[in-house]
């Protein structure tokens, strides 16, 4: 495992695209794993300006999102999919139909997941997965729980999170209760993973996550057990390291 610091979040972004950049250059094809929530924003922004600039080509890349939430229309403006074409997708030269975000909505719920973990290993498994963190450690929207789940599954938000998500809401009452998630087991067999956090209000979890029990009451502990994984950090979210 690598620990990287920076002073700023858009520091962490530039070294988060620099990665995936040199990825894509080495391997056209690459398979992405993405993420959404505002720590993942200057990354995005960096691809855009690189691929605008003609660094990058993302003409053959795919991509797989990490989550979606359930019941939310996909053209609601707080969706996943929405977030995706917004902050990326709309602005670079990938293939609309060479990227996939869970469907929230899918009637047969099961089926989604499975067809998704499938599309993974048929796509030749995610050669870079990005991920934030969120307050209580989750990753994707594994909330903490019992135990790891491996594959993808239908899960129910924890208070903290839909608490942490309100903000991009009207009201509290208006936050899904419910997401589709890429399961822990699918997010570590990512080839490499790069968790990014910024800010002091991650800092507890990057403790956690870093120097407490290998528990699926802090879903990122197990990242440490990961062959390939990178922490690109600001000073904030590093504070009780
Ligand atoms: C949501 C997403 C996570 C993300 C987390 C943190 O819960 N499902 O993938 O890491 O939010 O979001 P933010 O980066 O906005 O703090």
């Amino acid at each position: 495992m690598q620990i990287h610091l920076y002073d700023s979040a858009a520091q962490v972004g530039q070294a988060a695209a620099t990665l995936i950049a040199a990825q894509i250059i080495a391997k056209p094809d690459s398979v992405l794993g993405l993420a959404t929530g505002s720590t993942p924003i200057p990354t995005y922004q960096e691809l855009i300006r690189l691929c605008k600039g003609g660094v990058l080509d993302f003409s053959r890349v795919r991509s797989f999102n990490l989550d979606e939430y359930c019941n939310l229309p996909v053209d609601h403006e707080q969706s996943y999919h929405s977030f995706m074409r917004q902050q990326l997708f709309d602005h670079i030269n990938i293939d609309p139909a060479n990227t996939r975000v869970p469907d929230g909505n899918a009637r047969d719920q099961a089926a989604e997941c499975a067809s998704y973990d499938t599309a993974i290993n048929q796509a030749g498994g995610i050669d870079i997965q990005l991920l934030g963190i969120g307050r209580n450690g989750h990753i994707g929207f594994n909330e903490p729980a019992d135990t790891f789940v491996y594959g993808c599954h239908i899960v129910n938000l924890t208070q903290s999170t839909i608490e942490a998500n309100r903000r991009f809401f009207e009201s509290e009452s208006d936050v899904p209760r419910q997401a589709i998630s890429l399961g822990i087991g699918s997010i570590m067999n990512a080839r490499r993973i790069l968790l990014l956090a910024t800010g002091a209000d991650k800092a507890e979890a990057i403790r956690a996550a870093v120097y407490g029990d290998i528990n699926p009451k802090t879903q990122a502990s197990i990242l440490r057990t990961h062959p390939n994984v990178i922490f690109l950090l600001d000073k904030a979210s590093a504070g009780l390291l």
